[in-house]
């Protein structure tokens, strides 16, 4: 991972997506954004900003059940959640690797995916402190 790392503390949803929005802003094809933390903490919450700072009004939904979703949006944008998967078949029939290039990936769980993703990975994780949330953000600074 590159640069340093801060952290920021998250008290509401609605500051969730604003620091979505913040991160969109550096949003370009090819970046991959690595979103860890447990169950509920806000990883599609995230997801959710960086999309509607790129401009999506749309739902976004969890990808939970079609593990990826596409957005057309500029860049394109591919919101995985890679906690269903169990094995390295699983993430090979995934195909996330068809979208690391061409697209800024948002994956949950990505400690699943081992070494497909980059090494210059943004390595954002969220944790519960206190009632709200603190996010620790790797190799970008906002
Ligand atoms: N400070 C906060 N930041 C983000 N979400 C918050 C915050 N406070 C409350 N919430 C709520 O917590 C929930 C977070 O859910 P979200 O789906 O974003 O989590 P997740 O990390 O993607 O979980 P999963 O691992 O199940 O995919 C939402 O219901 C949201 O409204
Ligand atoms: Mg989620």
């Amino acid at each position: 991972m590159q640069g340093k790392t801060h952290a920021v503390r998250i008290d509401t949803e609605q500051q969730m997506i604003e620091l979505g929005e913040r991160l969109a802003q550096h949003a370009k094809r090819g970046m991959v954004v690595a979103l860890a933390g447990p169950l509920g903490v806000g990883k599609t919450t995230l997801a959710r900003g960086v999309l509607r700072g790129l401009g999506w009004t749309d739902e976004v939904r969890s990808p939970t059940f079609n593990l990826i979703h596409e957005y057309a949006t500029e860049p394109p944008v591919c919101h995985a959640d890679l906690y269903r998967i169990r094995n390295p078949q699983e993430l090979a029939d995934l195909g996330l690797d068809d979208y690391l290039e061409s697209h800024l990936c948002l994956i949950e769980w990505p400690e699943v995916a081992g070494e497909l993703l980059p090494s210059d990975a943004v390595a954002i994780s969220l944790e519960f402190v206190d009632g709200a949330r603190d996010v620790r953000i790797e190799g970008l600074s906002l």
